[in-house]
């Protein structure tokens, strides 16, 4: 009996198409028993002919033609990974509205048009699958809309970008400042020429709006996240963190509290008995908190070839299985809710502040009594008699305060004349 074959196309043959490819390769053989027919790749979009045949068995299903892909019938499933906002937005939206299923790994896209996607997928009755943009091969998108859906989920949060989670181990385990650390990574290939959308927190900033929507039932855009990188971290923060029972992770944070939605990224403190803190190298991690569930805790590599592939393979098998059982489009958009999301200056969080004040009597009493004015109350102080310039430096942990009042008390403190610098804070995870 001849095996039944549905046809995908791939747009993009990067790092991610690549290994794609040889994932379903590698699957090639078991693919009938497990799904019940095979998928073969039929097109490959790719810019250059030339360099992407020396990366396929047959160059004749290139093309750098999409009118070759959109127009032809047989074409059943488009596996978009050529990233970014177009031409990929306008590729998915005509293969949607053509019939076809899309899988997509495009987190800048989906962080800022998942909707509209997602909507054109509903109207025409097809799958659009994206497990591929949060967080490499971790399962997560998966395991929110459907394992855990019999949950109100209220926090999702994590360590989902692999170069900065690099570098701040290397700047932990070995002391390195972040521009070693940053200079080791690029060398070692985890992190990009141009490495401003990890070290900025924009890569991680997009993987919170799409895990924020969909734990949360309700849309949140990359425009709705607070972000901050990590390039102002130095070793001795790290030093005083650990002094202090804590490591510094690059965290995603999304909480549905009872006033909105929170939703942001930026380095926090995390005490070191947390699971997230011995999350080292390129490791992800995502954490999620159902009423049911309790905590759940999802690992692994959350970027590269074969992860990756993993992950948009995963999501070609359950369209074909989806095919084949006629229930395409079956879960589709999830958002049926529509949450503020919170100001960044109504967010409760712990506080690390690291500042050189006078070392002189009184100096202290002059901090706390900015604090009690603006309700911060210190939960762990460290002081290290005279610094380079002659101060004492002071290093404080706070019990947890409104963001916009702590801001008000640093403002203040920076304008006391006892206060020579700020030098840093950070905000800390936890209760
Ligand atoms: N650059 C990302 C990371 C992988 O370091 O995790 C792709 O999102």
């Amino acid at each position: 009996m001849e095996e039944k074959v549905i046809k995908a196309a791939l747009l993009g043959l990067g790092t991610v198409g690549t290994g794609v490819y040889k994932v379903l390769k590698k699957q090639e053989e078991e693919m009938t028993a497990k799904i019940g027919c095979k998928v073969k790749i039929a097109k490959i979009l790719v810019r250059n002919l030339e360099k992407a045949a020396a990366k396929v068995e047959d160059a004749s299903i290139l093309t750098n033609c999409w009118e070759d892909i959109i127009t032809d019938p047989s074409i059943e499933i488009v596996i978009e990974l050529i990233g970014g906002i177009n031409p990929a937005k306008r590729y998915i939206l005509e293969a949607l509205k053509a019939g076809k299923h899309v899988v997509s790994a495009n987190k800048d896209l989906i962080a800022a048009d998942g909707k509209e996607l997602l909507d054109a997928a509903g109207a025409s009755h097809v799958d659009f699958l994206f497990e591929a943009a949060v967080a490499g091969g971790i399962p997560i998108i998966r395991p929110l809309k459907q394992c855990l859906a019999g949950n109100h989920l209220t926090e999702v949060m994590g360590i989902v970008n692999g170069t900065t989670n690099f570098i701040l181990t290397k700047m932990s385990q070995e002391g390195m400042e972040f521009a070693d650390a940053l200079a080791l990574a690029t060398e070692l290939g985890y992190a990009e020429a141009d490495p401003t959308a990890d070290i900025d927190g924009l890569d991680a900033g997009r993987k919170v709006a799409i895990l924020a929507s969909v734990a949360f039932n309700s849309r949140v855009v990359f425009d709705d996240v607070y972000i901050e990188g990590i390039t102002k971290i130095s070793a001795k923060d790290i030093r005083y963190a650990k002094e202090m029972g804590c490591a510094i992770k690059l965290l995603g944070v999304a909480r549905n509290t009872e006033d909105g939605v929170e939703a942001y990224v930026c380095p926090m403190l995390i005490p070191s008995s947390h699971p997230l803190a011995a999350v080292n190298d390129s490791y992800n991690a995502v954490f999620v908190h159902g009423d049911a569930v309790e905590d759940a805790m999802f690992f692994g590599r959350g970027a590269g070839e074969l992860p990756t592939a993993s992950a948009v393979v995963g999501d070609v098998f359950d369209i074909v299985r989806n095919i084949q059982a006629d229930c395409c489009g079956r879960i589709g958009c999830t958002c049926y809710k529509e949450l503020p999301v919170k100001r960044m200056e109504d967010t409760y969080n712990r506080y690390f502040l690291r500042l050189h004040v006078e070392d002189r009597c009184g100096v202290l009493a002059e901090m706390t009594e900015v604090f009690a004015k603006y309700r911060v109350s210190v939960a762990q102080i460290i002081q290290r008699d005279k610094v380079d310039d002659g101060c004492a430096e002071v290093v404080v942990i706070t019990a947890k305060v409104r963001e916009g009042d702590f801001k008000t008390a640093i403002e203040e403190l920076s304008n006391r004349a006892s206060v020579k610098k700020i030098s840093r804070t950070i905000r800390v995870y936890g209760k």
